[in-house]
């Protein structure tokens, strides 16, 4: 793709808007490097945006989303402040699952840098073949959009409903088979079966779509024994697929195989008009914000990720994920990932390093 990339960025809360700096360096520099125009439009989201207009999703980005070819999103939300709204008016369901919307399938890959070994809260040995897993996250069904879904008027009881249908699944294991094709070509499907009407489901349909994919390993797991799995032999991994709500959880866990929440980037992709929409997996992380001392890694591989999906710049995405690996190669590390007796470097030190070692070569 040519010409101008527009990308709507959205920094957020906390830690959102320091590490949102950071990938935007990157991004400056691959455009100086390769000659592309990024064309960055900022807008309000989350605690930010209710302060100044009332709602956690102003109606003018939701414009400047639909009018962009990406979205680069930071992180929302601050439970100190949760109670002074009512739930449904937070900015985690109003401002991330609005922007979601249509994005069904999110990547969340958990790779382990083996120079962070030492960091990674699993025994050498069990890491010693690798951690390099893409987790495939079904993002737009299951328990969190599922009807009926909410309180009582009472409120003794509550209620959320798990749903899926036929074509939800097969389009996120569509991707997920896709995807293992240009991996190591295993797909881990991971359900309850044994107990959810949804788990039942799950497992005919993708295990009927898997015999297209002859090429592709097709396993199951029970989503239990999956996160069982995942600390006893993380290597053996190579394309989990799962629902929303699994994937959510798993993905929080494999990160800590990467080292640190603060190594993950992800994507959300669909396949309709929704704006694809890049975001850390990890959050706005209050208890750090403002001290310069957060990991933009997971924000600056997350732009990379950007860079790979929606404008086809493979070379470009791969020159940031050079530099990553060369920086933690030379030995910086944020206070996440430094080990015992370690010096951290700060936020913006971490993203300058970055940047300094983009080369097009
Ligand atoms: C994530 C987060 C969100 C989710 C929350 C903040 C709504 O945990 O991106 O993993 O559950 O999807
Ligand atoms: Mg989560």
């Amino acid at each position: 793709m040519s010409g101008v990339h527009k990308i709507a960025v959205l920094p957020g809360d906390g830690i959102g808007v320091e590490v949102v700096a950071e990938g935007r360096k990157v991004l400056d520099r691959i455009s100086e490097l390769f000659g592309h125009t990024f064309q960055f439009t900022e807008g309000l989201i989350g605690w930010a945006a209710m302060d100044a207009t009332g709602t956690a999703l102003p109606e003018e980005t939701v414009r400047l989303c639909r009018e962009s070819d990406a979205i680069y999103f930071g992180a929302v939300g601050d439970p100190a402040r949760d109670a002074s709204v009512p739930p449904k008016e937070r900015p985690e369901p109003v401002a991330l699952l609005g922007l979601r919307k249509g994005l069904y399938a999110n990547l969340r890959p958990a790779v382990l840098n083996p120079a962070l070994t030492e960091v990674c809260p699993l025994r050498p040995e069990i890491v010693k073949d690798g951690v390099d897993i893409l987790i495939l996250r079904e993002l737009t069904g299951g328990l969190y959009y599922g009807q009926p879904k909410g309180r009582d008027e009472d409120g003794n009881r509550a209620v959320d409903t798990m749903v899926y249908t036929i074509p939800e699944i097969e389009r996120i294991a569509r991707v997920a088979f896709e995807a293992a094709r240009g991996r190591r070509k295993k797909v881990c499907s991971v359900d309850k079966a044994n107990v959810l009407a949804c788990g039942a489901l799950w497992r005919e349909v993708v295990t009927r779509l898997g015999k297209e994919y002859p090429d592709v390993e097709l396993s199951h797991l029970y989503v239990d024994n999956c996160a069982m799995q995942l600390i006893r032999n993380p290597s053996s991994f190579d394309v989990i697929l799962t629902e929303n709500t699994f994937g959510d959880i798993l993905s929080d866990e494999a990160s800590m195989l990467a080292g640190s929440m603060g190594m993950l980037p992800s994507a959300c992709l669909g396949d309709g008009d929704a704006t694809p929409f890049y975001e850390p997996i990890h959050g706005s992380a209050p208890d750090i914000a403002g001290k310069g001392i957060a990991n933009p890694i997971a924000a600056i591989l997350t732009a990379a990720m950007m860079l790979r999906h929606s404008f086809s710049l493979e070379t470009e995405a791969l020159a940031i994920e050079r530099a990553v690996d060369q920086t933690i190669a030379d030995g910086y590390r944020t206070a996440d990932i430094v080990a015992p007796g370690g010096s951290p470097i700060s936020t913006s030190e971490m993203g300058s390093l970055i940047t300094a070692r983009i080369s097009a070569a």
